[in-house]
Protein backbone atom coordinates (compact mmCIF):
# COMPACT_ATOMS: atom_id res chain seq x y z
CA UNK A 1 0.00 0.00 0.00
CA UNK A 2 3.08 2.31 -0.15
CA UNK A 3 2.27 2.37 -3.64
CA UNK A 4 -0.33 4.37 -3.03
CA UNK A 5 1.17 7.33 -1.43
CA UNK A 6 4.16 7.32 -3.64
CA UNK A 7 1.83 7.58 -6.83
CA UNK A 8 -0.45 10.04 -4.81
CA UNK A 9 2.29 12.35 -3.76
CA UNK A 10 5.39 14.27 -4.29
CA UNK A 11 8.00 11.78 -2.95
CA UNK A 12 11.54 12.27 -3.21
CA UNK A 13 13.47 9.11 -1.19
CA UNK A 14 16.77 10.14 -0.76
CA UNK A 15 19.37 7.41 -0.90
CA UNK A 16 18.96 6.66 2.59
CA UNK A 17 16.09 7.76 4.75
CA UNK A 18 16.01 5.93 8.25
CA UNK A 19 12.10 6.23 9.26
CA UNK A 20 12.89 7.07 12.64
CA UNK A 21 10.88 9.89 13.84
CA UNK A 22 12.93 12.61 15.65
CA UNK A 23 11.72 15.08 18.01
CA UNK A 24 11.14 18.35 16.46
CA UNK A 25 12.59 21.47 17.40
CA UNK A 26 10.42 24.11 19.70
CA UNK A 27 10.65 26.35 16.26
CA UNK A 28 9.53 24.16 14.26
CA UNK A 29 6.47 23.33 17.05
CA UNK A 30 5.52 26.83 16.81
CA UNK A 31 4.53 26.50 12.66
CA UNK A 32 7.34 29.20 12.25
CA UNK A 33 9.94 27.11 10.55
CA UNK A 34 9.35 24.37 7.87
CA UNK A 35 9.93 21.08 9.51
CA UNK A 36 13.44 19.39 8.29
CA UNK A 37 14.33 16.25 9.33
CA UNK A 38 18.33 16.25 8.27
CA UNK A 39 19.69 13.84 10.62
CA UNK A 40 17.30 11.10 8.93
CA UNK A 41 18.49 12.61 5.36
CA UNK A 42 21.72 11.91 3.48
CA UNK A 43 22.18 12.81 0.00
CA UNK A 44 24.79 13.48 -3.07
CA UNK A 45 25.70 16.87 -1.85
CA UNK A 46 24.41 19.08 1.01
CA UNK A 47 23.18 21.33 -1.00
CA UNK A 48 20.45 19.09 -2.46
CA UNK A 49 20.04 17.35 0.85
CA UNK A 50 19.17 21.18 1.71
CA UNK A 51 16.93 21.86 -1.13
CA UNK A 52 14.91 18.52 -1.94
CA UNK A 53 14.77 17.92 2.29
CA UNK A 54 11.77 20.03 2.58
CA UNK A 55 10.05 18.30 -0.23
CA UNK A 56 10.05 15.04 1.20
CA UNK A 57 7.06 13.71 3.14
CA UNK A 58 6.56 10.70 4.87
CA UNK A 59 3.99 9.37 7.11
CA UNK A 60 4.70 7.39 10.21
CA UNK A 61 2.65 4.95 12.09
CA UNK A 62 -0.60 4.55 9.58
CA UNK A 63 -1.69 1.88 7.37
CA UNK A 64 -3.82 2.53 4.27
CA UNK A 65 -5.69 1.34 1.40
CA UNK A 66 -8.00 2.21 -1.30
CA UNK A 67 -11.93 1.56 -2.42
CA UNK A 68 -13.83 2.05 -5.64
CA UNK A 69 -17.10 0.15 -4.32
CA UNK A 70 -18.82 1.08 -1.11
CA UNK A 71 -22.13 -0.03 0.77
CA UNK A 72 -25.30 2.01 -0.15
CA UNK A 73 -24.95 4.25 3.18
CA UNK A 74 -21.04 4.93 2.84
CA UNK A 75 -22.22 6.31 -0.92
CA UNK A 76 -24.53 8.41 -0.11
CA UNK A 77 -22.29 9.85 2.58
CA UNK A 78 -19.33 10.23 0.05
CA UNK A 79 -22.14 11.98 -2.62
CA UNK A 80 -22.96 14.59 0.01
CA UNK A 81 -19.49 15.18 0.35
CA UNK A 82 -18.71 15.43 -3.82
CA UNK A 83 -21.42 17.78 -4.11
CA UNK A 84 -20.43 19.71 -1.75
CA UNK A 85 -16.76 19.62 -2.15
CA UNK A 86 -16.19 19.76 -6.00
CA UNK A 87 -16.80 21.92 -8.81
CA UNK A 88 -19.45 21.07 -10.61
CA UNK A 89 -18.79 18.47 -13.34
CA UNK A 90 -15.24 18.03 -12.21
CA UNK A 91 -13.81 14.52 -12.84
CA UNK A 92 -12.91 12.51 -10.11
CA UNK A 93 -10.35 10.28 -8.62
CA UNK A 94 -11.99 7.02 -8.90
CA UNK A 95 -10.92 5.29 -5.70
CA UNK A 96 -11.52 7.37 -2.46
CA UNK A 97 -8.38 7.09 -0.43
CA UNK A 98 -8.72 5.56 3.54
CA UNK A 99 -5.68 6.45 5.63
CA UNK A 100 -5.43 4.70 9.22
CA UNK A 101 -3.12 6.99 11.39
CA UNK A 102 -2.10 5.11 14.57
CA UNK A 103 -2.31 7.27 17.99
CA UNK A 104 1.63 7.84 17.78
CA UNK A 105 1.19 8.55 13.79
CA UNK A 106 1.86 11.66 11.84
CA UNK A 107 1.67 13.28 8.88
CA UNK A 108 4.39 15.63 7.87
CA UNK A 109 4.57 18.60 5.59
CA UNK A 110 3.80 17.56 1.61
CA UNK A 111 1.61 18.74 -0.98
CA UNK A 112 -0.13 16.48 -3.31
CA UNK A 113 1.12 15.29 -6.60
CA UNK A 114 -0.49 17.63 -9.02
CA UNK A 115 0.49 15.40 -11.32
CA UNK A 116 -2.42 12.99 -9.72
CA UNK A 117 -4.30 15.07 -8.41
CA UNK A 118 -6.26 18.24 -9.31
CA UNK A 119 -7.81 21.26 -7.37
CA UNK A 120 -8.91 19.98 -4.78
CA UNK A 121 -8.92 17.47 -1.71
CA UNK A 122 -11.95 16.72 0.33
CA UNK A 123 -11.45 14.51 3.57
CA UNK A 124 -13.57 13.05 6.61
CA UNK A 125 -12.09 12.87 9.57
CA UNK A 126 -12.97 9.62 11.78
CA UNK A 127 -12.42 8.27 15.46
CA UNK A 128 -9.94 11.30 16.62
CA UNK A 129 -10.24 15.02 16.40
CA UNK A 130 -6.77 16.39 15.18
CA UNK A 131 -4.91 19.82 13.63
CA UNK A 132 -4.25 19.89 10.18
CA UNK A 133 -1.62 22.78 9.46
CA UNK A 134 -0.83 24.36 6.60
CA UNK A 135 2.23 26.23 5.77
CA UNK A 136 3.24 28.56 2.75
CA UNK A 137 5.60 25.96 0.68
CA UNK A 138 8.29 29.62 0.14
CA UNK A 139 7.06 31.40 3.79
CA UNK A 140 7.06 29.59 6.39
CA UNK A 141 6.56 32.38 8.37
CA UNK A 142 2.59 32.34 7.21
CA UNK A 143 0.46 29.09 8.52
CA UNK A 144 -2.89 28.16 9.18
CA UNK A 145 -3.84 25.78 11.71
CA UNK A 146 -7.20 23.86 11.02
CA UNK A 147 -9.39 21.89 13.88
CA UNK A 148 -10.57 19.29 12.31
CA UNK A 149 -13.05 17.46 14.79
CA UNK A 150 -13.87 13.85 14.11
CA UNK A 151 -16.82 13.70 11.77
CA UNK A 152 -15.84 16.94 10.34
CA UNK A 153 -15.14 17.44 6.85
CA UNK A 154 -12.14 19.58 5.52
CA UNK A 155 -11.90 20.95 1.98
CA UNK A 156 -8.17 22.33 0.22
CA UNK A 157 -8.27 24.38 -2.59
CA UNK A 158 -6.53 26.29 -4.56
CA UNK A 159 -3.85 27.66 -3.40
CA UNK A 160 -4.47 26.40 0.17
CA UNK A 161 -3.91 23.09 -1.75
CA UNK A 162 -1.41 24.01 -4.62
CA UNK A 163 0.61 26.72 -3.08
CA UNK A 164 0.34 25.25 1.19
CA UNK A 165 1.74 22.02 2.58
CA UNK A 166 -0.60 20.33 5.14
CA UNK A 167 0.45 18.24 7.86
CA UNK A 168 -1.66 16.48 10.52
CA UNK A 169 0.41 17.17 13.71
CA UNK A 170 1.42 14.28 16.34
CA UNK A 171 -0.31 13.69 19.46
CA UNK A 172 2.80 15.35 21.73
CA UNK A 173 2.05 18.73 19.41
CA UNK A 174 -1.67 18.91 19.19
CA UNK A 175 -2.16 22.35 20.59
CA UNK A 176 -4.70 24.49 18.49
CA UNK A 177 -5.36 27.68 19.93
CA UNK A 178 -3.59 26.93 23.76
CA UNK A 179 -5.58 24.18 24.11
CA UNK A 180 -4.68 20.63 23.68
CA UNK A 181 -5.96 18.23 21.22
CA UNK A 182 -5.58 14.48 22.11
CA UNK A 183 -4.37 13.09 18.84
CA UNK A 184 -5.92 9.57 19.02
CA UNK A 185 -5.91 7.09 16.46
CA UNK A 186 -7.89 8.51 13.34
CA UNK A 187 -9.38 7.66 10.40
CA UNK A 188 -9.31 9.52 7.23
CA UNK A 189 -11.37 9.34 3.96
CA UNK A 190 -10.18 11.32 1.33
CA UNK A 191 -11.79 11.88 -2.14
CA UNK A 192 -9.56 13.87 -4.53
CA UNK A 193 -10.58 15.15 -8.21
CA UNK A 194 -8.26 14.53 -11.13
CA UNK A 195 -5.85 17.65 -12.66
CA UNK A 196 -7.43 19.35 -15.54
C1 LIG B 1 -2.69 12.57 2.42
C2 LIG B 1 -3.13 13.50 3.47
C3 LIG B 1 -4.68 13.99 5.22
C4 LIG B 1 -5.67 13.30 6.08
O1 LIG B 1 -2.95 11.38 2.54
O2 LIG B 1 -2.12 13.06 1.44
O3 LIG B 1 -2.67 14.60 3.49
O4 LIG B 1 -6.67 13.94 6.40
N1 LIG B 1 -4.06 13.08 4.35
O5 LIG B 1 -5.44 12.15 6.44
MN1 LIG C 1 -2.02 15.16 1.46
Amino acid sequence: MKLLLNVLKRIHKPAVYSSQPRCRSSSARSGLLPLRDEALIVGSNPELVQRLGPQVEAIHGYRETERVMWGERCEEVLSRVRSGAFPEGSPLLGPVHILDLDKTGYIKPHIDSVKFCGSTIAGLSLLSDSIMRLMKEDDAEEWLDLLLPRFSLYILRDQARYNFTHQILKDEESVFNGQRVPRLRRISVICRNLPS
